[in-house]
């Protein structure tokens, strides 16, 4: 955890005010990530290192966990069009409500804004994260890696795709995944973690 001063700590001098606890409150902050390929593991694994907070797949978390977590990170790939994660985030909606959220989606179509507002609706994102807190980052595809069904629907969706760009890339392989891709991502979440630590409360004693 990222919280050095924890609970409480009482100033030394004699005035009536001074002999008050103060109580630093910090936020508490957990990465969860869904990934078939680990392209967005490896983009949890770096927000990790960045922000010092754990990070963990979906299906490990506990309702106890989301309980006593502050701050989330969510992070999902997209498979024709659907987030992995949003069976998760609709299961456990009630948890992340009066929460911080911010959401990475890691996708073929990262640059495309209308490609970017469909993933966002037919998700139903809104639901859980306000639009100002959802990143979208480039992932990877490595046709070597795929299982076959998933060449077989990547080479369907690429007799669709007009932009031959994309189109090569979904036939031969894309990758996309680097940490300066986080930077908007990092400067977002320390603000959080920062507004956490400076929730300060006086206790009184008397
Ligand atoms: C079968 C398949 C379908 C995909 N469908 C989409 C899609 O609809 N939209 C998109 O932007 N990217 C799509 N992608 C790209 C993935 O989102 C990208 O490869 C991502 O990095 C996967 O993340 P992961 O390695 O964490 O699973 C697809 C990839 C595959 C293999």
């Amino acid at each position: 955890m990222k919280c050095l001063f924890y609970p409480l700590f009482i100033f030394p001098s004699s005035t009536r005010l001074e002999k008050q606890p103060i109580k630093l409150t910090c936020m508490k902050g957990l990465i969860i990530y869904d990934s078939k390929y680990g392209a967005t593991r490896q983009y949890a694994m770096w927000l990790s290192q960045r922000l010092l907070l754990p990070f963990r797949p979906s299906a490990s978390i506990t309702d106890e966990d989301l309980v006593n977590t502050d701050f989330f990170l969510l992070g999902s790939p997209v498979y024709i069009g659907r987030l992995t994660l949003k069976k998760w985030f609709t299961r456990k909606k009630a948890f992340l409500q009066n929460k911080q959220v911010l959401f990475f989606i890691v996708c073929g179509s990262a640059e495309d804004k209308e490609k970017q507002t469909t993933i966002i609706k037919q998700n139903a994102l809104e639901t859980i994260v306000s639009p100002g807190n959802i990143y979208f980052l480039p992932g990877r595809v490595n046709p070597q890696q795929l299982s076959f069904a998933d060449k077989i629907k990547l080479r369907m969706g690429a007799m669709f795709e007009k932009d031959p760009v994309k189109k090569k890339g979904m036939l031969t392989g894309m990758d996309g995944v680097s940490m300066q891709q986080l930077a908007p991502v990092i400067s977002a979440a320390n603000h959080y973690l920062a507004l956490g630590r400076r929730t300060i409360t006086r206790v009184s004693t008397i």
